[in-house]
């Protein structure tokens, strides 16, 4: 604590790293739209789309969210984050583009809707902030990744004390008993950075893993986007090529809410059930390159070590009410006002 500051004992605050992106741009409305933290900061990385994008994306959507919420909201500052993966790769984002669009945000900011102003940025990079943070907030913290985990492998490789303090970081990324949705091996995250995977998971903090065998089947209806005013538009707008790509990959009508699901685990974990494992992270270029190897043999020994909860299990119903609940908290999502 600060000397002559006061404490906020009850206050949770959490920090998102993401990469805008359709799915990260969801968990953000549902976040915002929720009183259970307060939003220290929005970090941006490389994934979805490039470094330079996912950090305007960001800001975009922060300041379109609060022009949009019912209980004004302090205005979250976003920072720009790591454009490279630590072995200094970039991945082909080829893929990437028909899922999110070509510019991350499917069609919510096309030429047709005015943009919404960028909202407050800084030239401080992620990591930094990272642990800036976690110093400053410690075990009020929570930390949320929604995409690769570059930042936070830098932030660890510079502070790992600091983070030993912070509360609970919430992965999004990786599969235990699934294939990949990337390659057969790996899920798109953990892909994009390997080895920044395998450093946080293998770093003894307290972290929980959302992926695949859980954000697979959290599939939101595009039904729950018809109708309603322009907030609801917008996300219409927002999912459209990604609703697209899933009808063509997988003939379904639905959208899959892997970052949302990430997010409302943080808030929420009874959500979901957890195994403590050991997870460790292929960072070879070979065929399995970014595969979690999720340690779930009975054998407890091999699981002692720096072990990871990993989420395994899925209330799907409890999980879409409680996205829905926040979404209705925007104004025009319903109806718009007069
Ligand atoms: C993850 O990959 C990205 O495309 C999504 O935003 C999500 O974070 C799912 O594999
Ligand atoms: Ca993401």
């Amino acid at each position: 604590m600060v000397a002559g500051k006061k404490s906020e004992p009850s206050v949770r605050y959490a920090l998102i790293d993401c990469d805008p992106g359709v799915d990260d741009a969801l968990a953000l409305a549902m976040g915002f739209a929720s009183p259970f933290f307060r939003y220290a900061a929005v970090t941006t990385v490389h994934g979805n789309v490039s470094a330079r994008l996912a950090y305007r994306n960001a800001r975009r959507v922060v300041s379109f969210l609060r022009g949009h919420l019912e209980s004004s909201i302090p205005d979250v500052p976003v920072y720009p984050g790591a454009s490279l993966a630590l072995d200094g790769s970039r991945l082909n984002r080829s893929e990437s583009r028909m899922i999110h669009g070509p510019e991350g945000m499917g069609a919510m900011f096309d030429k047709k809707r005015r943009l919404p102003r960028l909202g407050r940025g800084s030239s401080k990079p992620a990591w930094e902030v990272l642990v800036g943070h976690a110093l400053k907030r410690g075990s009020q913290l929570t930390i949320i990744t929604l995409g690769p985990l570059t930042n936070l492998a830098l932030a660890l490789r510079h502070a790992p004390e600091v983070f030993s303090r912070v509360k609970r970081i919430v992965v999004m990324g990786g599969a235990a008993r699934m294939p990949g949705n990337v390659t057969p091996a790996a899920e798109f995250n953990i892909y994009c950075d390997p080895l920044a995977a395998k450093e946080v998971f293998s770093s003894g903090l307290p972290i929980t893993m959302v992926g695949l065998d859980v954000t697979r089947r959290a599939l939101l209806s595009v039904d729950e986007f018809k109708g309603g005013g322009s907030f609801r538009a917008a996300l219409r707008d927002l999912i459209r090529v990604y609703a697209r790509f899933a009808k063509k990959r997988r003939r379904a009508e639905n959208i899959t809410l892997h970052d949302p699901l990430a997010l409302a685990v943080a808030m929420k974990p009874d959500l979901v059930e957890t195994a403590s494992c050991r997870v460790d992270v292929d960072a070879s270029q070979g065929i399995a390159r970014g595969m979690t190897v999720v340690d779930l043999r009975e054998n407890k020994e091999s699981r002692v070590k720096n072990p990871v909860d990993v989420a395994l299990d899925l209330d799907v119903k409890g999980f879409l009410a409680f996205f829905i609940s926040h979404l209705r908290e925007y104004r025009g999502w319903d109806v718009d006002e007069e």
